[in-house]
């Protein structure tokens, strides 16, 4: 198995075979339920609060798929939470649900500390109290699995070998901070209540139905508008870029192979600095929707202030998952992120539904602030 979805879950009865997942209107959750639902996965569960970052658009083809539920709501909302549990019986949670944006969590960390710390609390507590009702077979069969980030680990030197699962949390942003304490929180729920959980720190995701704030989707998007395309400080900061699909494979390997109270590290082995992402999206978009004027998009480069506390460089060690889940990334940076500028391309309907009022106030928040430095 490279990376298939892996939808062999002990089968304890009918009763007993829904996911509920948190945060699938977001990019990553939505990618997930259309790829579980695609290879055959059981009903799903979508709570999700929509924030900002939540769209209901993202998972419009699937409105009158009987899987697929949504359900809006706050996973800080325990007894809410626990309603659906003892509703739905589902065998699994997966827990998408979080402030995403590192930015913003620099300019606003309550939200971060809300829903990342105490939303991830509440739902780990209505869990723990759906899981002490079931039976010993479901009790067994069940699992939580908590989705974070590779930004737990902190910042690696150029030279340092690539973050594992042994590695030791240095959080330097309140994102990143917020997600460490859910990491904690997850793992202090399986050794003391022995709570099934799993936990996957991913590195940075990228493809279909990404939020325009994040570096990727805003340098397509800007690039043909004819705006700046915003590099922080010097562009030499370093991600492991991974295609959001094969995230997605990961996760669902986890869930299926996964032994409870382990970590897996899920990352693409493809590590870039900003500046040489920046310029493989010009280069797509020179040969595929080339300026009216002739000239490349690099053009558009503008070097602006750095982000407060800017994390030098991420790499993740995925030998773990690789090795004992047979869990592989299926596409390269090359192929990855062609299919995400064409797919932006053939979508100018949800990009001009998720840049209405509020994008637009953040985008003036975030850059206006920054000066550039040419
Ligand atoms: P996103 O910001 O696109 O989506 C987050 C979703 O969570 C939104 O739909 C939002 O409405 C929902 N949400 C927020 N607060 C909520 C709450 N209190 N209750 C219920 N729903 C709530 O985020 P994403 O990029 O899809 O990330 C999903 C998860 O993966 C996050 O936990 C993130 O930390 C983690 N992660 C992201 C990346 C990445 O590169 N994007 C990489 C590794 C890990
Ligand atoms: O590593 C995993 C993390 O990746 C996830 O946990 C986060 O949820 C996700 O947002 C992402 O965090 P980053 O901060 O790495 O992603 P972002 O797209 O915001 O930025 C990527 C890099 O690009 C980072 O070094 C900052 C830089 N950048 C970003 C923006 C938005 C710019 O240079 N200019 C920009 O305008």
């Amino acid at each position: 198995m490279t990376g298939s979805f892996s939808q062999s879950a002990p089968q304890i009865c009918e009763d007993f075979m829904a996911i509920l997942a948190t945060g699938c209107a977001g990019f990553i959750g939505s990618n997930f339920v259309r790829s579980w639902l695609a290879n055959d996965g059981e009903t799903i569960i979508n709570l999700d609060k929509l924030t900002y970052a939540g769209n209901t658009n993202n998972l419009a083809d699937l409105r009158g798929d009987n899987r697929y539920h949504f359900v809006q709501g706050d996973i800080a909302d325990e007894a809410m939470v626990s309603e659906l549990l003892g509703k739905h019986q589902p065998r699994a949670i997966i827990n998408f649900a979080a402030e995403s944006h590192v930015d913003r969590s620099i300019g606003g960390p309550g939200e971060f500390i809300q829903t990342n710390i105490i939303g991830t609390f509440r739902l780990l507590e209505a869990a723990r109290s759906y899981w002490s009702t079931l039976d010993t077979a479901r009790q067994t069969a069940f699992r939580f699995l908590h989705v974070s980030t590779d930004e737990v680990y902190g910042s690696l030197e150029p030279n340092d070998p690539p973050f594992h699962e042994g590695s030791v949390y240095a959080p330097n942003s309140p994102y990143s901070a917020s997600k460490a304490a859910s990491d904690h929180l997850v793992r202090a729920w399986y050794h003391t209540y022995g709570l099934p959980v799993l936990t996957t720190n991913c590195s940075n995701n990228y493809g279909p139905f990404h939020f325009p704030e994040k570096l990727i989707p805003l340098v397509i998007l800007n690039a043909l508008d004819g705006k700046a395309l915003p590099i922080y400080g010097d562009g030499q900061q370093v991600r492991d870029w991974l295609y959001v699909e094969d995230h997605c494979r990961g996760i669902a390997a986890a869930l299926e192979g996964g032994t409870p109270g382990e970590v897996y590290n899920i990352g693409g082995r493809n590590e870039m600095s900003n500046l040489d992402v920046v310029h493989a999206i010009c280069s797509i978009l020179d040969e595929k929707r080339p300026r009216s004027d002739g000239r490349s998009y690099t053009q558009q480069i503008t070097f602006v202030t750095d982000r407060p506390g800017h994390d030098r460089r991420y790499a993740i060690d995925a030998r773990k998952i690789e090795r004992e889940l047979g869990w592989r990334p299926q596409e390269s940076f090359a192929t990855g992120i062609r299919k995400t500028i064409q797919w932006y391309l053939d979508n100018p309907q949800w990009v001009a539904d998720v840049r209405s009022g509020a994008y637009r106030d953040w985008i003036e928040h975030n850059y206006t602030e920054r000066t550039d430095h040419a």
